[in-house]
């Protein structure tokens, strides 16, 4: 595996079990991706406790993801038996272990628990997954300006970091920070339709801390 297995114990403990839909997750996909009909493909890049999957169903799309927590997709599977064999426990950034190429492929706050080569590695193959004009929806990519990027060790490159021990990346293993340069650069294959950057500033506590992420859509040409 190329990532770490944090998030499998972190789920055994029952933590970061998010199971209500992201709504900037939603409005992206209903504003940039609005699926065209049943046949439409989505590919969600780590879906976690599945808090997306609901409204991939109420789209009435074909839904897939890869998660690495065996934990989770257990759980998942029992959650929604008709998923078994669309639900795969894996890492996506070596394998997408799914035939045909799909329409869309997510990725809220997935792919960046992994390197910058893992990344990269796994960007490639997206791209020969998605079908011509298909689309890659990025929401809550972590930048170079939240304030966790400081505050975490130096790991395999300048854009990982690792060896947090309180906050929301504890013991959660790598967490990957992007700037402008570098996502354009991760999906240079790609034509970035949109990137936005979102911060939120917290006044109190006044501790110091600030969030920033980015939220993107890239197309396939
Ligand atoms: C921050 S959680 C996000 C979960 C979900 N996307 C959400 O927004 O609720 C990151 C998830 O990505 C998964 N993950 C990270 N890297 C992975 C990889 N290389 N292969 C499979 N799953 C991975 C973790 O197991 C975890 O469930």
């Amino acid at each position: 595996m190329n990532f770490s297995t944090e998030w499998d114990r972190r789920y055994k403990e029952l933590t970061h079990l998010s199971i209500w839909p992201w709504s900037d997750l939603v409005g992206y996909v209903m504003r940039h991706a609005r699926p065209a009909g049943k046949d439409f493909r989505v590919l969600e890049l780590g879906c976690g406790a599945g808090a997306n999957i609901p409204f991939f169903q109420s789209l009435g799309v074909e839904y897939f993801a890869v998660e690495g927590s065996p934990a989770i997709v257990e759980k998942l599977w029992e959650r929604f038996p008709h998923l078994k064999d669309n639900i795969a426990a894996g890492d996506f950034t070596l394998e997408i272990p799914f035939a045909g190429d799909f329409d869309l492929v997510v990725d809220r706050s997935s792919l960046t628990h992994n390197t910058s080569a893992a990344i990269i590695h796994c960007i490639e193959m997206l791209h020969a997954r998605l079908k011509p004009g298909g689309k890659f929806i990025g929401i809550d990519w972590f930048s170079t300006a939240y304030s966790e990027y400081q505050r975490g060790l130096a790991a395999e490159d300048a854009y990982t970091r690792t060896g947090y021990q309180d906050g929301s990346f504890a013991d959660v293993g790598r967490v990957h920070f992007s700037d402008k340069p570098h996502l354009l650069e991760l999906f240079k294959g790609f034509e970035m339709l949109v990137m936005e950057h979102k911060t939120i500033q917290r006044e109190l506590p006044d501790s110091g801390w600030h969030f920033a992420s980015w939220n993107f859509v890239a197309k396939k040409p």
